[in-house]
């Protein structure tokens, strides 16, 4: 009996050299420990051994399978050991490798533009403000000199929200609002969006950028708008550039006038980026109707100023020669790391 435990015990643990995986054992302890494993097996057939030997084959068999158990369980350690020694092998990491980059956007060409036109006016004094994008009807048309029944609000036809609140068309409420805060003199530019119900195409779309200006002041007058928006055209896009100031009419202004720059690609020579003229247009301007003055209490007869409305896509596609404004909306970053 002594030996054929022996024997079975030796196989057991050939086996379990042999094995190369977890399961493996598994199969190795059923087939000897289980139920109707070789060990067990041999503890049901006590019957057939004498009754004095029971007690010596009892024990050498519980001994053999306290062997078999232990070395099973060290096995079963080695093997998870292994396991956990590949795992952290394959999850180490090489500090000594370069950093991945963060990921990191770009500023929009608007706003590099913006950047460049604020600095221009805080430079001559200019203070930056901003109003809301959902105006009162009064401020978008009222107050700026544009009644009920204006012509004017048909070209400026926008999104209202009800009779009396809509997006606004134009910054120019921003004058109103800050004329009416009644501190002078007043010496600002209010860059925002505005919202029109037009149709996207390469020169439209239903939201764009403005940046409104408004100087009030004793005795301001036309030549310190000319004055004003020369030395602009000239930092934006060049010392060489000219101004001209074509007469035009806006209803809060009187006299207004929309102003050229010479065309900074030929120099005022003609191609085909001016339509072959040598100018470009880039903004509507004129000096605030008095009744626009009256209406935000400010006394027409004691001051008088400028105001200038430029639209700020079209600064951005002129500086920038790009030739689509839709391309100033997609937001492929491809092209917006180009400037
Ligand atoms: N608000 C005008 C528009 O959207 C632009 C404009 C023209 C603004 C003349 C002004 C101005 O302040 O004086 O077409």
């Amino acid at each position: 009996m002594q030996e054929k435990l022996k024997a079975i015990v030796n196989d057991a643990l050939e086996k379990m050299k042999a094995a190369d995986q977890l399961d493996t054992l598994n199969d190795i302890k059923v087939a000897y420990l289980g139920k109707k494993g070789e060990l067990t097996e041999i503890l049901k057939s006590m019957k057939e051994v004498s009754p004095e030997d029971r007690p010596k084959v009892g024990q050498l068999v519980n001994e053999a399978r306290t062997v078999l158990e232990e070395k099973l369980e060290d096995a079963k350690k080695g093997f998870l050991n292994k396991i956990k020694e590949e795992q952290i092998k394959k999850e180490t990491i090489d500090v000594t490798l370069p950093a991945k980059r963060p990921h990191m956007g770009h500023r929009h060409p608007n706003n590099i533009a913006l950047d460049e036109v604020e600095r221009i006016f805080v430079g001559m004094g200019y203070e930056v403000v901003e109003g809301p994008e959902v105006e009162y009807d009064y401020y978008n048309f009222e107050a700026l000199n544009i009644p009920a029944n204006h012509p004017a609000k048909d070209e400026q036809d926008t999104f209202y929200v009800n009779s009396n609140i809509l997006l606004r068309t134009q910054t120019s409420p921003v004058q109103v609002r800050v004329m009416e805060e009644g501190k002078l003199p007043i010496r600002m530019i209010a860059p925002g969006r505005v919202f029109r119900s037009d149709e996207v195409d390469a020169t439209h779309s239903p939201c764009f950028n403005q940046i409104e200006g408004l100087v009030i002041d004793k005795n301001i007058t036309f030549s310190d708008l000319k004055g004003t928006l020369a030395e602009f055209a000239k930092q934006l896009f060049g010392e060489g550039t000219k101004v001209k100031f074509r007469p035009h009419h806006f209803p809060f202004t009187e006299p207004s006038a929309e102003v050229d720059v010479t065309c900074f690609k030929c120099g005022g020579d003609g191609c085909r980026f001016c339509k072959g003229t040598g100018w470009i247009e880039i903004l509507g301007c004129g000096m605030v109707h008095p009744n626009v003055l009256k209406m935000s209490g400010i006394d027409p007869e004691e001051y008088t100023g400028f105001a200038f409305g430029v639209g700020l896509e079209r600064i951005t596609l002129l500086k920038y020669e790009i030739d689509d404004m839709r391309l100033l909306y997609e937001n492929d970053i491809r092209f917006l790391k180009q400037f």
